[in-house]
């Protein structure tokens, strides 16, 4: 595409983004270089969450045996159980192991990847887009690309029923272990590629997506978003977070966290929240 094109459709994208969304992305981005997300109102409240994931809180396993398990799963460097033919032209992240959100087990600790991003991601979308409450129970959550699942036992503590897919095998596995071990009865990992949640079981179902880190992963940007707005229900929402474009003259930010907007023709416009939590602004400030 030629480059005064991309500027073109930049700019067509920007006269659809409803005002609020807009806003919010500027305070947001504004505000990314000093903010501190630990100071967030619900830093504290997603930091204990994670408490239920110690060691102390284990039902199906020892306390060693768990330990030993995990550091199996951080040494595991495995090709053919991807089913790759030719490992060289795979990601290494897809071959080789590699723990995603950081994990305080209690006697050891994991740094992930990503450092705290689970919690500054759901931090994030609950302060400053005031698009998550914090108690999901009764609802129905797709948490697309899990990794190794931070966001996953995040929306699990909060009380949603949550369906984690993720397309490398390995981190399925790691954490459908961590479902087991610490008795999570309320989340489903599932070895899935985005794309092969077109069916009837993933249509209409979700009150709310968790799209983040992905999108710029995915060969069909656009296929991948119809796929996501078909498996939501009426009045779902999609909070979709994505490095975007590096650009000097300010016309697409780095990292662009959107909050979604209708999910068909008829369904509610511009609604905050999920389902049938009371009404309220879509943004702060
Ligand atoms: C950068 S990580 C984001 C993890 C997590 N969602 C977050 O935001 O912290 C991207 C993850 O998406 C997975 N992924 C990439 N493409 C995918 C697809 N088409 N279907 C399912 N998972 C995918 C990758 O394997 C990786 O685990």
């Amino acid at each position: 595409m030629a480059k005064g094109s991309v500027g073109r459709n930049v700019q067509a994208v920007k006269r659809l983004v409803p005002r609020q969304v807009k806003d919010a992305l500027i305070k947001f981005r504004s505000s990314d270089g000093s903010r501190d997300f630990r100071r967030s109102p619900s830093y504290a409240f997603l930091r204990n969450l994670m408490d239920r994931y110690r060691v102390e809180r284990l039902v199906g396993e020892t306390p060693d045996g768990f330990q030993r398990r995990i550091h199996q799963f951080l040494e595991l460097e495995d090709a053919p159980m991807e089913g790759f033919q030719d490992a060289e032209k795979q990601r290494d992240l897809s071959i080789r192991f590699m723990w995603g959100h950081d994990h305080d087990f209690g006697p050891f600790r994991l740094a992930g990847q990503m450092g705290e991003r689970h919690i500054w991601l759901l931090s994030t979308f609950m302060d400053d887009f005031r698009a998550l409450p914090r108690d999901l129970v009764g609802k129905k959550v797709l948490d697309i690309g899990c990794w190794t699942g931070g966001t996953s036992l995040l929306l699990a503590a909060m009380g949603a029923d949550v369906v984690a897919i993720e397309e490398v095998r390995k981190y399925v596995d790691a954490l459908t272990y961590l479902r087991d071990s610490f008795g999570v009865s309320n989340l489903e990992p599932r070895r899935l590629s985005l794309y092969e949640c077109s069916g009837p079981e993933f249509q209409d179902r979700f009150d709310l997506v968790l799209y983040a880190g992905v999108l710029y992963h995915v060969t069909d940007p656009v296929l991948s978003l119809r796929i996501v707005f078909d498996s939501l229900r009426d009045s779902g929402v999609c909070l979709l977070e994505t490095a975007a474009i590096p650009s000097g003259n300010r016309s697409c930010a780095t990292r662009a966290l959107a909050y979604s907007v209708p999910a068909a023709p008829s369904r509610p416009t511009g609604a905050a929240g999920i389902g049938s939590s009371p009404p309220r602004p879509p943004f702060r400030g």
